[in-house]
């Protein structure tokens, strides 16, 4: 049976032994509860599916069935890096969904931020529902529950979201093979497990992704936009060292234009606003300030690079009053 609490006692995971301990100890109650039968994995390419992937890999082999949808606001690179280091490095039995034209049009015109993510998530069960149903013999499906979650939704804070809501008539039983752990915890049983430091140590990506950085209704110009910009200052980021260093940071290109000009002609296009946070609690987020040059060098890349954008500005606001995300 598998481990359900996290006991009181338990050691906080923090070095490779510790983590090989775990890594030892899971493989055998994955094995003992899942036997020879199939396991489902929605697999987002975030740190927690991620990890529940590599685990399960290792325990069953091609016994798990991996599913990365797509739903077309991922950031740049994203879908190729789950195929990359799951398909062709780990052999994961990986199936591919690319959805963006399905998420796309059903958000063309659709502004309102709750219902943008509505229909993000309901589209992501729907896709993933039509997948697990052409496979054959599926038993369990394995979620990446962490220890925090457990206890947020035991508090109310949060809806445990099991069985990722799939449809009443889908029964699955769960494997949730890091759910007594802690997020550092499980970044560094990740990196024990082969996963690359750039995957493990990821900043946090909403689930509606690029959706909520793109506020208004979606289009995929400005979609573009968000993600070349979001693009080019990860790459800074990390050439200026603060990649793992800085919480959260990422562009947002809001749905209004304004007048400029490029090689002597008018122009009229987008802002693109930098956003670079710190936090411990996510409740309260204080304002990373970048150096001139880098702001400066942001500046002129985001300008030359990426099209439909004439000006750039940067967020100084903390939360509260301002939230992290746009919508
Ligand atoms: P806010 O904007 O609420 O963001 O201050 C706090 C943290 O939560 C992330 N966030 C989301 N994550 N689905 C998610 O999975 C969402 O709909 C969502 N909205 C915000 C945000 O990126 C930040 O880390």
């Amino acid at each position: 049976m598998a481990t359900d609490r996290r006991p009181d006692d338990m050691v906080r995971i923090t070095t490779p032994e510790l983590a090989d301990a775990f890594i030892a100890g899971q493989i055998k109650e994955i094995r003992e509860q899942v036997g020879d039968k199939k396991v489902l994995l929605a697999l987002s390419g975030g740190v927690d599916s991620s990890v529940v992937a590599a685990l399960l890999i290792k325990a069953v082999g091609d016994q798990l069935v991996c599913v990365h949808v797509n739903h077309g606001l991922l950031r740049k690179g994203e879908p190729e890096q789950v195929i990359k280091v799951f398909r062709d490095e780990m052999k994961a039995n990986l199936i591919y969904v690319d959805a963006t034209d399905r998420f796309l049009d059903k958000l063309a015109g659709v502004t309102d931020p709750e219902t943008k993510r509505k229909i993000i998530g309901g589209e992501f069960i729907e896709v993933f529902a039509e997948e697990a149903r052409k496979l054959d013999g599926i038993e369990f499906l394995a979620q990446g529950t962490i220890w925090p979650d457990i206890l947020e939704s035991e508090a109310g804070i949060k809806a445990h979201h099991n069985a990722g809501g799939l449809p009443e008539d889908m029964k699955f039983e769960l494997v949730e093979p890091v759910k007594i752990l802690f997020k550092d915890e499980v970044r560094v049983v990740g990196e024990r497990l082969g996963l690359p430091a750039n995957m493990v140590y990821r900043q946090p990506f909403p689930g509606p992704g690029l959706g909520v950085r793109c506020p208004g209704a979606i289009t995929r110009d400005r979609l573009e936009a968000v993600r070349e910009s979001d693009a080019i200052l990860r790459e800074e980021f990390a050439r200026n060292g603060l990649e793992g260093k800085v919480w959260q940071y990422f562009t947002v290109v809001p749905d209004f234009k304004s007048t400029g000009v490029k090689d002597g002609k008018r122009t009229f296009d987008w802002p693109c606003i930098i956003r670079a946070i710190n936090t411990t609690d996510v409740m309260e987020v204080t304002v990373e300030h970048l150096s001139n040059e880098l702001i400066d060098h942001l500046v002129e890349r985001i300008i030359k690079e990426v099209p439909g954008i004439n000006r750039v500005l940067f967020d100084y606001t903390p939360k509260p009053p301002a939230t992290v995300e746009y919508e």
